[in-house]
């Protein structure tokens, strides 16, 4: 075993503590051992202590109960859902465990704040889940920025464009899909965003505006004769794209988006592998194994992958409904704006409903402009230079997995910066603003009101 190796424990062993965290410390051995689990699902926890042999007495079904241990690892990396962040984290902090949180860091503003005062005085290293600070696309945006290439930067506009079927998956049928028992879509899935604005206006944000549109997906829309769920004969299986056999038996819908991605060959293939399973799986054994894909978002639904195991997800459970008789409250979409300290605007637009996952930024400055696009398929930057009359356009890898890269370098940044081989990590306090905005938009879409930062 190398001796620089980091032990771990994880809280909360679901789907980012199993594909995200789990699976790093499955590939990179010598900076990561996960030694202990708390994770009440027994599968779950089961599959989880299997892979990383964590033996049965370092096995737990509760945070509080792995916490009331003195603490006997490095980092307590947290992934249980939303509304069950705050009370691990403290604990795990003032046992002296550094932390790997998720986002978002807390659901209200006090909570967020107490978290992150409580890393400073406890003196650990805490790090929230924003990736995207990581991914190389979005750290090149940083880079021409400093560079000076655009001058100073007047405004930023960007767009959060979210794919129909993930957040029908995620904010209508699924475990977001009540913003009161969860968290407002627009801090749950918007705070990266923010946190990227934050980041590129490198100053404090001030105010905050907001409109939102209410669900789209709800009883007044129900196509006529459509029943309550899926499996039940719709008469608009044909037509809906929200069909759920379509989607988690067959995968259909998102292959369909890797289809237009523009990637020939992965097009030509994922066409393939739609229309002719069988055949490839006959033909090319190794693929056996990925065809038909099981992973996320169809590995949400059950433990189960048979065709058999997700059918009766669908029949039961919350992922076969109709999107239309989810009882859920989330926004549509949400039009926010932002003023910084230094006078810099910038806005923001989120929304389910888009054909492609994508993430759209433009940032005008003094002397020049930026204009991004990261979606599956298409990654490119193209900087326009007012003084040369020039444009320069910048071409990334094709890589979407792991939020193109960002989840892998952001785990390696904490590492380090645990080793203590690093300072230049994102600091709790930098993260936090992002939340501050969610929270503001958030109020002020329901009160009708512009609403201050303030920042204690
Ligand atoms: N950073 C990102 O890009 C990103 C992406 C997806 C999700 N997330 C966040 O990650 C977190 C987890 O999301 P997920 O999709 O993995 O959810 P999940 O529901 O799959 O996992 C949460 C797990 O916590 C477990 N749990 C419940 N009560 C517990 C307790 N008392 N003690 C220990 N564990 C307990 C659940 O059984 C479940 O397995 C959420 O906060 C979510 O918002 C972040």
């Amino acid at each position: 075993m190398n001796k620089n190796q980091l032990k771990a424990i994880l809280i909360g062993a679901g789907d980012r503590g199993i594909n995200t965290y789990g699976l790093y410390a499955l590939n990179n051995p010598e900076d990561l051992n996960f030694i202990a689990v708390a994770e009440p699902n027994p599968d779950r926890r089961a599959s989880f202590s299997e892979a990383h042999k964590i033996p049965e007495e370092y096995q737990f079904s509760d945070w509080e109960e792995i916490l009331e241990k003195p603490k006997f690892a490095d980092i307590s990396f947290i992934a249980t859902q939303d509304q069950m962040h705050e009370g691990p984290a403290i604990k795990a902090m003032e046992l002296g465990y550094h932390v790997l949180l998720e986002k978002p860091i807390a659901t209200t503003e006090e909570a967020c704040k107490h978290i992150v005062e409580t890393s400073e005085r406890e003196k650990v290293v805490l790090m929230i889940a924003h990736e995207l600070r990581y991914a190389e696309f979005f750290i090149k945006i940083k880079d021409i920025i400093d560079s000076g290439k655009i001058g100073e930067i007047i405004t930023i506009n960007h767009y959060l464009n979210f794919h129909f079927w993930a957040y029908a998956h995620g904010f209508v049928r699924g475990n977001w899909n009540n913003r009161d028992e969860t968290t407002p879509m627009i801090l749950a899935k918007a705070c990266h965003d923010f946190d990227l604005i934050c980041w590129y206006a490198g100053v404090q944000p001030i105010k905050v505006s907001s409109f939102a549109r209410g669900p789209y997906l709800s009883p007044e829309n129900k196509p006529e004769g459509a029943p309550d769920r899926c499996t039940d004969g719709c008469p608009h299986a044909d037509t809906c794209q929200y069909n759920a056999i379509s989607i988690y038996l067959n995968f259909v819908q998102p292959r369909r988006e890797l289809i237009f991605s523009g990637n020939k060959m992965l097009g030509y293939f994922v066409r393939l592998s739609i229309n002719h399973q069988n055949i490839l799986r006959l033909l090319f054994p190794p693929a056996r194994k990925h065809l038909p894909y099981r992973g996320w978002p169809i590995s949400v639904l059950t433990d189960d992958l048979s065709d058999e195991g997700i059918m009766k997800a669908l029949k039961e459970g919350p992922y076969g409904r109709c999107v239309y008789a989810c009882n859920n409250n989330q926004v549509a979409a949400q039009v926010n704006n932002i003023e910084f300290e230094n006078g810099i605007v910038a806005s923001l637009t989120m929304h389910g409903h888009s054909t492609k996952n994508n993430r759209r930024i433009r940032i005008d400055g003094t002397k020049g402009s930026l204009v991004g696009n990261f979606s599956e398929g298409e990654m490119q930057i193209t900087v326009y230079d007012q003084v040369e009359g020039t444009y320069e356009p910048i071409k990334f890898k094709f890589k979407v997995e792991l939020h193109g890269g960002g989840d892998l370098r952001l785990l390696n940044t904490l590492i380090a910066a645990v080793r203590g081989e690093t300072e230049a990590y994102t600091k709790a306090r930098e993260s936090v603003q992002s939340h501050f905005i969610s929270l503001a938009a958030d109020r002020s879409a329901r009160e009708g009101k512009v609403i201050e930062i303030k920042q204690k």
